[in-house]
């Protein structure tokens, strides 16, 4: 059975996560090569870790890594937050800036398509303080990952370069 948790850390996991991002993204359709795995390895995952906000939700099956997703809270100053405030059209600035910025989400190919992804993603924003929620993805609707997100109700705010940024409102904590 799979065991979807959230966690504020990823002690322990690093290497386990870096191979769920190789197997995912070495797919047939993803083109993930060796250098893009070194880079989420080292600049992104470890990077993002100590980040204000940050948290990931991790997905298990029998002791094995099979999944997870991540953000934190993004903030002007940092590179994507930056990159969408020079990039994005107008509209999209009053997003930035104290946003969850929901920044990977990859399963094994084996489990996908089982509703884990679409587990793992409300794992993710449950009970955020954030009152919105912003990604980048494949411009390509047909994509699951984009599936996803549009029947979780994110909805696409701009095209920049060759993704589409979305946002989500989330509901204020009670
Ligand atoms: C995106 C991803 C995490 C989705 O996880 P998943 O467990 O396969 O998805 P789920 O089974 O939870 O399905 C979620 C929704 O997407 C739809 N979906 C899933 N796979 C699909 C596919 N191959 N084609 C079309 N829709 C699909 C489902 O129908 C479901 O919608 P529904 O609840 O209305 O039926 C997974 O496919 C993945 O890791 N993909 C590769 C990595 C990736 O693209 N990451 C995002 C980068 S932006």
């Amino acid at each position: 059975m799979t065991r979807v948790e959230l966690r504020t850390d990823v002690d322990g996991l690093v290497d386990e996560l870096a191979d769920v991002d190789r197997e995912t993204f070495s797919a047939p359709g993803y083109d993930g090569d060796p250098d893009d795995i070194a880079r989420f390895r080292d600049e992104q995952l470890l990077k993002h870790a100590p980040r204000k906000g940050f948290r990931i939700a991790t997905a298990h099956d029998d002791g094995l890594l099979v999944g997870f997703a991540y953000g934190y809270t993004g903030e002007v100053g940092q590179w994507w937050t930056d990159r969408m405030l020079r990039l994005a059209p107008p509209d999209v600035h009053a997003w930035l800036g104290g946003h969850f910025e929901f920044v990977e989400i990859a399963l094994r190919p084996r489990w996908q398509g089982k509703g884990i992804g679409s587990a793992m993603h409300d794992c993710l924003l449950a009970g955020l303080p954030h009152d919105r929620a912003m990604l980048t993805t494949w411009q390509d609707e047909t994509r699951p990952a984009r599936v996803l997100y549009q029947r979780k109700g994110w909805r696409p705010l701009a095209d920049v370069e060759d993704s589409t940024v979305m946002g989500l409102r989330l509901p204020v904590p009670g």
